[in-house]
């Protein structure tokens, strides 16, 4: 009989301990040590890499085509993908329970399903289960087979008989090994179920997406390992009270990680939706103070939101200062600036910031947004509906110059926006657009005295 080995994971990062500890020497997390038993057989086989064949070979020898990608029919998630999921790829998909995983994944099969053949394994739910909501998404399921097989040797075993184009497992957390004896869901099953579903992707062209569930904090569960494991990683966010979820690239191996897709949560399954900007925008309060349009970059992608700005008389000696959307450091130091260069007292006032839509915006190029949002709050005066302003504050208040601004402003004018507040030193040559007026600002003075 095979001996038997108890050894402790953590959680977090995978770091394996022959005794528990209270603090992760790899991660610096405290309280991540789970107990795990082990196969000592097992062991070889974890440090395995993903190709059997591992003969150094010399680079120019390798011949390779070009990389192929699928169209996966939604163009919001080939965008995340890098125009389209890369053949032989393994992408691993995490996110909130019930935010839509399966959904998107099964309606990425009831696209592609015309032309290729697809093995969908879940453990979470029947196979009746997925027809019914296949049922409800989409006629036409020829070229799906289901399974419900958790073993992940047998699993790979019915895909090399069938021999689809695509396998999706959901979830990884209910796969098992069994030469690993831990409990499925554990740091050693989750790293072992990847790696042979990686192995067995790579060494047959198999394109693989894996479902991931998240921890309490929003990360993948399961060791950091896993994501350097897979040539994607994807997170499907959203909020919890409301139906749009945004899918974005954590890691690419193959494309960009800055782009974003964006989609709506319908009784007829996940929309596409292809104009962001007029969703944020939607429920927008017209001629009030305290709010401005901004315009930021999602990867290569303008988007434009709200960013609505309140000050109330402060109850404390400690004024609170608020922000939703936005980095809360960078938000105090505008505070300060304004103070200092625009006379605002702000000492004894609370300070609300909150960028409506659920989207979280981080770059600088918010900044004069910001300033504008909290001015017009302060003056009472609104800053103009068809009004968009963006660009970089420096500690004097200067306005500074921001990427991509003809993209920015171009997007505006396509939501029919009629004045445009942009940094001076932008070449303003390519943004003659009939009907839209550009501002250009050298400080923050000069926006406020372009606005109010
Ligand atoms: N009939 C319906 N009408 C509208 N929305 C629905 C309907 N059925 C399901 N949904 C939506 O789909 C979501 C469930 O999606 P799905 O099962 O794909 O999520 P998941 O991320 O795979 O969840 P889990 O982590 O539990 O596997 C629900 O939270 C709900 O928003
Ligand atoms: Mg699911």
């Amino acid at each position: 009989m095979a001996s038997v080995k108890t050894v402790f994971y953590c959680s977090e990062c995978g770091y394996e301990s022959p005794k528990w500890l209270g603090k992760c020497p790899g991660c610096e997390h405290w309280n991540t040590f789970t107990e795990e038993v082990m196969k000592k057989e097992a062991k070889q086989n974890r440090y395995s890499s993903v190709v059997t064949n591992s003969k150094p070979k010399k680079m120019s020898d390798i011949e390779v085509g070009k990389e192929i990608r699928f169209i996966t029919g939604y163009r919001e998630l080939d965008r995340v993908l890098g125009n389209g999921a890369v053949i032989g790829s393994v992408n691993l998909v995490g996110g909130d329970p019930g935010i839509g995983k399966s959904t998107l994944l099964l309606q990425m099969c009831l696209n592609i399903q015309k032309n290729f053949k697809i093995l969908y394994c879940s453990a979470e739910e029947s196979v009746e289960q997925i027809k019914l909501r296949a049922n409800r998404l989409k006629d036409g399921n020829e070229n799906i087979f289901l399974s419900s097989n958790t073993n992940i040797d047998g699993l790979i075993a019915d895909a090399q008989t069938l021999k689809p184009n695509v396998v999706i497992v959901d979830s990884i957390q209910t796969v098992y090994a069994e030469d690993i004896s831990s409990a499925p869901g554990s740091v050693s099953q989750v790293r072992e179920c990847t790696l042979k579903m990686t192995r067995f992707a790579k060494e047959n062209n198999i394109t693989v997406f894996i479902v991931g569930h998240v921890t309490k904090e929003g990360m993948i569960a399961g060791p950091k390992v896993l994501e350097h494991m897979v040539d994607c990683v994807l997170q499907f966010e959203g909020e919890r009270y409301s139906n749009f979820r945004i899918i974005r690239a954590v890691k690419n191996r193959y494309g960009s990680t800055d782009e974003i897709g964006v989609f709506e949560m319908t009784d007829r399954g996940l929309l596409e939706v292809g104009n962001p900007s007029q969703v944020f925008l939607e429920g927008r309060p017209k001629n009030v103070s305290g709010t401005i349009v901004i315009c930021t970059m999602e990867g290569t992608r303008p988007i434009l939101a709200e960013i609505q700005g309140l000050t109330a008389h402060s109850a404390y000696a400690a004024p609170r200062r608020m922000t939703t959307g936005l980095d809360f450091n960078r938000a105090s130091m505008i505070m300060a600036v304004l103070e200092k260069k625009a006379g605002f007292n702000l000492s004894s006032s609370d300070i609300y910031l909150n960028i409506t839509g659920g989207i979280k915006v981080m770059e600088p190029a918010a900044d004069l947004g910001i300033c504008l949002a909290v001015a017009s709050n302060i003056k009472n005066h609104p800053v103009g509906d068809d009004t968009v302003a963006f660009g970089e504050m420096g500690l004097t208040g200067e306005i500074r110059n921001v990427s991509f601004v003809e993209k920015r402003v171009n997007e505006a004018f396509k939501l029919g926006f009629k004045r445009c507040i942009i940094p001076y030193s932008t070449n303003s040559e390519s943004l003659s657009l009939e009907g839209m007026e550009i501002i250009r600002v050298k400080n923050i003075l000069e926006a406020f005295g372009a606005v109010f």
